[in-house]
């Protein structure tokens, strides 16, 4: 299994901790982890030129440099690690445009037939709050990229992790860690990913998106009986 972790800051916190517990759990010696590290992997903003949607996402100014490497690193990944703290209830800036970026990735645009194979777990900590919201954050793009399965684990950890904390942290991370599946040819879409790609698939039939999309869907045969999950 390919692992990639993908972390919203450069701190190795309490947030970057609980990732690496639930990899060590998780990876067998035959799996390989990478790491990126936000802002340091991609610190560009989104532009929001919608160039990615409209024309090619090989158009966006990013790409040559960051987008174009971290796009190689996501699809061939088996299992998708995204985490990142709570920054004011919600993912830290850097987490979020790296996400803006993927836009075009969107179910409704053009997604990865890749997604609907993979495994993403999404990480979070905060002081005291926000935690369902910045989970939210990561797992709406994840959903609508058509990633298989999704597992979210988020903790209000105060001052960070200690012996008051580390115990109940440490099962919920091998609970988690329990639901991955291992065999990647075993990965197959939830009914609300393949719901989410029948709603797509009928509005690209009746009026399309853009003429890129529509394209997009008609050569991947999704139009007509091929599916991206076989
Ligand atoms: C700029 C900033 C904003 C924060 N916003 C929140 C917040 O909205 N709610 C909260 O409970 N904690 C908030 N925190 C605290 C962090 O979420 C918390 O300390 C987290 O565990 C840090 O993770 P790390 O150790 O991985 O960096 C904030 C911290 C910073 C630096």
């Amino acid at each position: 299994m390919k692992i990639l972790m993908i972390n919203g800051t450069m701190q190795k916190g309490s947030t970057y901790t609980i990732g690496k517990m639930f990899i060590e759990r998780t990876a067998s010696e035959e799996d390989s982890v990478k790491e990126l590290f936000l802002p340091k992997d991609m610190p560009e903003f989104c532009r929001g030129c919608a160039v990615c949607i409209r024309q090619d996402e090989k158009k966006c100014p990013d790409y040559l440099i960051y987008m174009r490497r971290i796009t190689e690193m996501i699809d061939e990944a088996d299992l998708l690690v995204f985490t990142s703290p709570v920054l004011v209830y919600h993912v830290s800036g850097q987490m979020k445009a790296l996400l803006d970026h993927y836009g075009y990735r969107w179910m409704v645009h053009r997604p990865d037939a890749s997604m609907f194979r993979k495994q993403a777990v999404c990480i979070t900590t905060a002081a005291g709050a926000g935690m369902k919201k910045a989970l939210r954050d990561m797992t709406d793009s994840l959903r609508y990229w058509g990633v298989a399965r999704i597992y979210t684990y988020g903790v209000a950890v105060g001052g960070g992790i200690d012996d008051t904390n580390r115990e109940k942290i440490e099962t919920a991370v091998h609970n988690l860690a329990e639901k991955i599946e291992h065999d990647a040819s075993k990965v197959t879409p939830g009914l609300r990913v393949r719901i989410l790609f029948y709603i797509m698939r009928f509005m690209q039939k009746r009026t399309g998106t853009t003429e890129t999309d529509k394209n997009y869907w008609e050569e991947k045969g999704w139009l007509g009986r091929n599916r991206p999950w076989k």
